[in-house]
């Protein structure tokens, strides 16, 4: 009996591996309801269950959003991801709860494979794009989006500039594009990251499309160049991007083997959260986790790695000048204004408010896209160790945003490739608002 047990579950990892790949064959995505607070504990508890780790995860969370909106969400809901060797237990289990259920994605490894076109060498008009290879058609390696800023750099040097502001845990280097007209630092800054969760794949997506709008369509809007610089690093955790590509499609940490803990045998975990790992209240709350096998690990010590430490370096030297950091998360279609580590809101509070709105009603005018705005405690859960509570409450910038892109769970972090440049452009004209907004209120 032991070892019918033992080679089962030997067997249902090894199910997991295709070459190397991790495979989501007949993974399915469930959106749930919990619509008491009791069967919000029992969900609670049922996800945390033993028989269901590494094969039940939390993708999403939104269980106390205030206010509903127009396309049916409703007060609370949490996005699973099951495995099939549970999936049949885990619906009896909520049946029999009478928690309520949507099937978001049917075979997630199916969206896997339609998510992103191949590489068409045919159509790979480098030639014509001067040496860059992106096209904003679909997910590009990191690589590629390297070889973007550099060609931004040597294109337009009278603007840009790269600067690799530390390596990664495996080496990687961690570089931003500097976009100026000059003044030696003496006008306000916008920081921009992306990347910062390894599967949110429309993040660097989107962070690269306002960098080509910003500088290559600059005669369009010059004065938001001329106005403010900008600092903008579209992959900010490049090992786990990377291991999104290669190996495991839903990786989300870093790729460090900080305090690797073994667990399930031999197994050896690897990664932290880099969006925990923050020295602001970091590990206070009990939305970030201890366990190093967990997808919300906290670390071992705030700014534990190298990533978050060279952004929160890189931005403390510049904190007098950086008056709005935005970092780009998906997905929701929300706009989050900390604090995201406590249900209150921070000094300054209405400004930051009214300058979000502005965004948001510019995002909305392109095609609709509704998106929620409140405080990341009231819209999602409370977490600490966040890099956007960090930027308000160490580095003192006014005006700290997470922007968590769409969709709102159709395809979750599987966007199809397609959907990179209406998401862009929508991205794109909330930049525009919120800095034409900010440079004419001052
Ligand atoms: N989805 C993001 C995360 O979980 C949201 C972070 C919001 N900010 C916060 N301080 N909790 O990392
Ligand atoms: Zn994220």
């Amino acid at each position: 009996m032991l070892l019918y047990t033992v080679s089962l579950c030997v067997l249902t990892m090894v199910a997991a591996q295709d070459g190397g790949v991790v495979s989501y064959e007949g993974y399915q995505l469930l959106r749930v309801y919990p619509s008491t607070a009791q069967q919000l504990g029992t969900l609670m508890d049922l996800v945390r269950r033993r028989r269901y780790e590494g094969l039940v995860s939390l993708w999403s969370q939104q269980l106390f959003a205030s206010r509903t909106s127009a396309n049916n969400r409703t007060e609370q809901s949490a996005d699973l991801l099951s495995a099939p060797q549970v999936l049949e237990d885990l619906v009896e289990q909520l049946d029999a709860n009478g928690i309520s259920y949507d099937v978001l994605i049917h075979n997630l490894e199916e969206a896997i494979q339609s998510e992103n076109p191949p590489i068409d060498p045919e159509n790979d008009e480098l030639e014509s794009r001067g040496g860059h290879r992106l096209t904003w058609r679909r997910y590009h390696r990191y690589k590629d989006i390297d070889s973007y800023i550099e060609y931004l750099a040597i294109t337009y040097p009278d603007i840009c500039q790269t600067e690799v502001i530390g390596k990664s845990s495996q080496g990687r280097d961690l570089k931003l594009l500097k976009v100026s007209t000059g003044g030696d630092g003496n006008k306000p800054a916008i920081w921009i990251d992306g990347g910062l969760h390894a599967r949110e794949w429309i993040s660097p997506a989107t962070v690269t499309y306002i960098m080509l709008q910003l500088v290559e369509f600059r005669d369009l809007h010059p004065e938001l160049i001329d106005s403010v610089d900008w600092y903008i690093m579209p992959v900010a955790n490049p090992d786990g991007y990377e291991y999104s590509h290669s190996t495991d499609r839903l990786w989300r940490k870093t790729r460090s083997g900080a305090k690797a803990n073994k667990r399930w045998g031999k197994r050896t975990c690897y990664g932290v959260d880099p969006n925990r790992n923050w020295d602001f209240h970091w590990g206070e709350d009990r939305s970030s986790s201890s366990d190093a096998c967990t997808d919300d690990f906290r670390g071992p010590k705030a700014f534990s790695e190298p990533e978050t430490k060279a952004m929160a370096d890189f931005i403390l030297t510049r904190k007098d000048q950086i008056k709005i950091y935005l970092t780009l998360h998906s997905y929701s279609q929300m706009w989050l204004v900390p604090w995201g580590y406590k249900n209150d809101k921070p000094k300054g509070y209405y400004d930051m408010y009214i300058l979000a709105e502005k965004g948001v009603e510019a995002l909305e005018a392109v095609r609709g896209t509704d998106y929620l705005l409140g405080t990341a405690a009231e819209l999602l859960y409370t977490a600490s160790g966040a890099s956007d509570d960090w930027a308000k409450g160490v580095a003192g910038i006014k005006y700290s945003y997470t922007i968590e892109l769409p969709d709102t769970g159709s395809h979750g972090f599987v966007l199809p490739a397609h959907e990179i440049e209406p998401v862009g452009q929508e991205t794109w004209a909330a930049v525009k608002a919120i800095t034409r907004h900010f440079t004419d209120a001052r």
